[in-house]
């Protein structure tokens, strides 16, 4: 018989709402409780597709809209045999930004429409859990100034929030919204609360596939 899958657990947000300190802390939480967990984190900037993108972000290099749309996916999708063995071996999966930061960042664009920028992501791993930090646009600037890299001002983030707001309407997908306002402990939490139930839920199911 095969063994008990782990989860797929996504952690989203505008910038500074705190994802990848929480993604660290939930995999240490885990593994605390004796759950094979690793954190994933997209873009992965690693391979040869993820250097393309890391150099467009740090604006060494220009690359046309929907190319680099495309190139975000191909990011994940190079990932996906990965994650599906991984998730069958029981390990679970703590995955900072997924094909939702996908969408929300390009949509954000003038021109794409929420459907064409789902598109290339129909069908990769489905996430059992996702995560939403929610921070507004004020909150998040008392946090201290965006960085440097593309997409990193307030006005392209607060379009980003409302397209991550279409994308939560969605009731195939089990998305939960965190107040990161919060204290980081409280935080940390209640998104330790919300995975462990996920973990529990997603055992005996088979993975399925995002958008189908
Ligand atoms: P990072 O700071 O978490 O490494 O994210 C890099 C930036 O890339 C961030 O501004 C969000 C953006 N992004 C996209 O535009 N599309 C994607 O598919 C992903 C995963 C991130």
């Amino acid at each position: 018989m095969m063994g008990r899958r782990g989860a797929l657990i996504i952690l989203e947000g505008v910038d500074r709402a705190g994802k990848t300190t929480q993604c660290k802390k939930l995999v240490q939480a885990l593994q605390k409780n004796g759950r094979p967990a690793e954190m994933m984190r997209f873009p992965d900037r690693t391979t040869m597709i993820g250097q393309m993108i890391s150099s467009y972000l740090e604006k060494k290099t220009n690359l046309e809209d929907h190319t680099v749309h495309l190139l975000f996916s191909a990011n994940r999708w190079e990932l996906a045999p990965l994650i599906k063995k991984k998730l069958q071996q029981g390990v679970t999966l703590v995955v900072d930004r997924y094909a939702f930061s996908g969408v929300a960042f390009t949509s954000a664009k003038p021109g794409f429409c929420l459907e064409w920028c789902r598109n290339p992501d129909v069908g990769l791993p489905k996430p059992d859990l996702v995560l939403f930090l929610q921070l507004s646009p004020a909150e998040a600037a008392k946090r201290g100034q965006f960085g440097v890299e593309r997409y990193e001002t307030s006005d392209f983030q607060q379009t980003v929030q409302h397209r991550f707001n279409q994308l939560m309407k969605d009731p195939s997908l089990n998305w939960q919204v965190m107040d990161a306002t919060k204290g980081m402990e409280d935080l940390h939490q209640e998104i330790l609360r919300q995975s462990e139930a996920a973990i529990a839920e997603a055992e005996s199911q088979p993975i399925k596939e995002l958008w189908k």
